[in-house]
C-alpha cells in the first residue's frame, strides 16, 4: 500500500515537472514569434509605404499597368501586415505579455466606427448592416473591444451572400456584464464544425471559406481577448440560415489587467 502511494507521488512529481517544462517551452515559442513579428513589421511598412507613393505618382509618372502592379504590391503587403499583427497579438497573449488598458469606452461610438470601416464591403455585396446598442458605456480596452467587433463583423460580411443582413447588437447581460452579438444571414456552420471554431489557423473546409481570403486567426484572437477581459465567447448557427457569434464581457475591468495565456 505504502509502496503504491510513494509510486503515485513520484509519478505526480514527474508529471508536474514535465508540465512546467512544456509551459516554459511554449512561452519561449510565443516570445520568439512575438519578437520575429515585430522585426518583420518595419521592412514591410517600408514596402507598403513606397508602393503607395509609387501608386499615387509621388515619385514620378507611371503607366496604368505599372499602377495596377504597385497596387497589387500594396494590397498584398497590407494583408501580410494584418496577418503579422494578428500573429503578434496572439503570441503576446500566449506569452502573457499583453496588458489591457482599462479605459472608459463609448460603445455606440465603437460600433459606428466598425460599421463605417466595413460599409464599403457591405455596399459592394448589397448587405445591410443593422445595429442596436443598449449598453452605452464600459470600462475596458477600447482597441481590443473594437477588434472583437471587427473580427466578428468582418466574418459575418465575408460569409453572407449578396443582399443579406448583418446585425451588430450590444445588450445588457445581468447587472455587471454586457453581451455583443453579431448575427448574419450567411452560410451557417455545421454542428460537427463548431468545435473547430476559435482555434488558431483553423478554417472550415467549406466552399464559402475556400472562396475567401483569410488565415484563420481572427476567431482565435477574439477568444483570447474576450477571455483576457474575463469574459467568454459563444456561437449559435443554423446551416444555410446564418450564425450568431457572441461575447459576454464584464462592464468594468480592473485598472490594469495582464492577460495570461490560459
Ligand atoms: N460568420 C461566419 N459564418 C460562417 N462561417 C464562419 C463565420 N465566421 C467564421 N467562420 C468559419 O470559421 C473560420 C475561422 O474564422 P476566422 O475569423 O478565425 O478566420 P478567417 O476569417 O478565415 O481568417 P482571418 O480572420 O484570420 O482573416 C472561417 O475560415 C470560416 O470557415
Ligand atoms: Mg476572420
Amino acid at each position: 500500500m505504502r509502496h503504491t502511494i510513494d509510486q503515485l507521488r513520484a509519478r505526480i512529481e514527474t508529471l508536474e515537472a514535465q508540465n512546467r517544462s512544456l509551459e516554459a517551452a511554449n512561452r519561449a515559442k510565443s516570445e520568439l514569434v512575438a519578437s520575429m513579428s515585430h522585426e518583420l513589421r518595419t521592412p514591410l511598412n517600408a514596402i507598403i509605404g513606397f508602393a503607395e507613393m509609387l501608386h499615387d505618382g509621388k515619385i514620378g509618372e507611371i503607366s496604368n499597368a505599372q499602377r495596377s502592379a504597385v497596387d497589387n504590391i500594396a494590397t498584398s503587403g497590407r494583408h501580410l501586415l494584418q496577418l503579422i499583427d494578428e500573429a503578434l497579438d496572439l503570441a503576446k497573449l500566449e506569452a502573457g505579455k499583453m496588458e489591457l488598458r482599462a479605459e472608459p469606452v463609448d460603445l455606440s461610438k465603437l460600433v459606428s466606427e466598425v460599421r463605417d470601416s466595413l460599409a464599403p464591403i457591405a455596399a459592394k455585396k448589397g448587405i445591410r448592416i443593422e445595429f442596436g446598442v443598449e449598453v452605452l458605456s464600459a470600462i475596458a480596452d477600447a482597441t481590443k473591444l473594437k477588434q472583437i467587433l471587427y473580427n466578428y463583423a468582418s466574418n459575418a460580411l465575408k460569409f453572407t451572400p449578396p443582399n443579406g443582413r448583418v446585425a451588430i447588437r450590444v445588450a445588457a447581460e445581468a447587472e455587471d456584464r454586457f453581451r455583443i452579438d453579431v448575427e448574419d444571414t450567411g452560410t451557417g456552420i455545421d454542428e460537427h464544425d463548431l468545435p473547430k471554431l476559435f482555434v488558431a489557423f483553423q478554417q472550415l473546409d467549406t466552399p464559402a471559406t475556400k472562396r475567401q481570403v483569410g488565415t484563420g486567426l481572427g476567431l482565435a484572437l477574439t477568444k483570447k481577448i474576450v477571455e483576457a477581459h474575463g469574459g467568454n465567447v459563444a456561437v449559435k448557427s443554423r446551416p444555410g440560415q446564418g450564425s450568431v457569434f457572441s461575447a459576454v464581457l464584464p462592464r468594468w475591468i480592473g485598472a490594469k489587467l495582464r492577460a495570461t495565456g490560459t
